[in-house]
């Protein structure tokens, strides 16, 4: 399975902040904010990984991560000139994809949780579309699932204004190969984007849609705006000094699935002896 990071957008909520600078390159504590979901696909072993941004950051994005050969990885990149909607990366991302079923997650979504790379490990020959649906206090902002008296959920919609359930779709989706076709029959909607909801809703329509309530220990955090930016900084630096492990560390990624080795690790970890964050990634070996 490939892997697409959409870390694009215009990033409006966080403005001074990303007036000039790309949301996802923003601080969650001590990395920048797009190592946490690009070593949540790197854990899961997806290691063939397309990273969108806007024309204006796509430098800055390969001068961070390069070609992925440090990790043991293959990361290439498009640029989207226009925030024209989530399932626009699949059209964008057409030649990277090829014939394979491919996971995309958004580049300001962070999942923490021992069982979720498990979990979504089950995921890496998906036929059809897997999603996930997660209890929220604020169902507005999101794409919504509903669910019938037998758990299957039955109706998805996007931003509902009087939302009919709780359970909103968290920034990470499973498809099989079919997804660039499907992709290319949406419609922008009124506000001009290509809705991933949509899409699900053509797998839906198949009866192709997977949805998965994602476990509550598992803690998802989407970090659009200067409290949930914060929330997650001080989340990150809780856990990790409590617990006295990285959590978003793209190298630890590698290591734990196979991309890299103990020798490779160390190297990597003493590029970075100068900081907390070195000191952490050789107590793992
Ligand atoms: P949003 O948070 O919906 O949009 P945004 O990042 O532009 O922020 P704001 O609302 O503050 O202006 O986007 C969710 C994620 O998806 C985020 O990581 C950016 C990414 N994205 C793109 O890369 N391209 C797009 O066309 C859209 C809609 C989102």
């Amino acid at each position: 399975m490939k892997g697409i990071i959409l870390a694009g957008g215009k990033g409006t909520r966080l403005y001074p902040l990303t007036q000039s600078v790309s949301k996802q390159l923003m601080p969650i504590y001590d990395k920048p904010m797009i190592y946490y979901p690009l070593a949540t696909l790197i854990e899961a072993g997806i290691h063939e990984i397309l990273i969108i941004t806007t024309p204006e950051d796509l430098t800055l994005f390969k001068n961070l991560l390069g070609d992925g050969s440090r990790v043991g990885c293959k990361f290439s990149y498009v640029s989207q000139p226009e925030a024209n909607g989530i399932a626009q990366a699949f059209i964008l991302g057409e030649k990277f994809i090829q014939n394979d079923p491919v996971a995309l997650i958004l580049g300001d979504n962070l999942f923490y949780g021992t069982n979720f790379i498990q979990q979504l490990k089950k995921y890496s020959s998906t036929d059809g579309g897997m999603i996930f649906a997660s209890k929220v206090t604020d169902p507005e902002r999101y794409g919504i699932v509903l669910f019938d008296e037998n758990q299957k959920a039955v109706e998805i919609e996007e931003k509902p204004k009087n939302p009919k359930s709780s359970y909103a779709v968290p920034g990470i989706y499973f498809y099989d190969e079919t997804v660039v076709d499907k992709a290319k029959q949406l419609k922008p909607s009124k506000r001009g984007e290509l809705e991933i909801t949509d899409l699900n809703q053509l797998y839906m329509n198949e009866q192709r849609l997977h949805v998965e309530v994602l476990d509550p220990a598992i803690a998802w955090l989407d970090t659009g705006t200067v409290q949930s930016l914060m929330d997650a900084s001080q989340f990150v630096q809780v856990i990790q000094s409590r617990q006295g492990i990285l959590i978003g560390s793209i190298e630890a990624a590698a290591y734990k699935s196979g991309a890299i080795d103990k020798e490779q690790l160390s190297e990597l970890a003493t590029e970075l002896e100068k900081t907390v964050y070195g000191t952490f990634l050789k107590s793992l070996i």
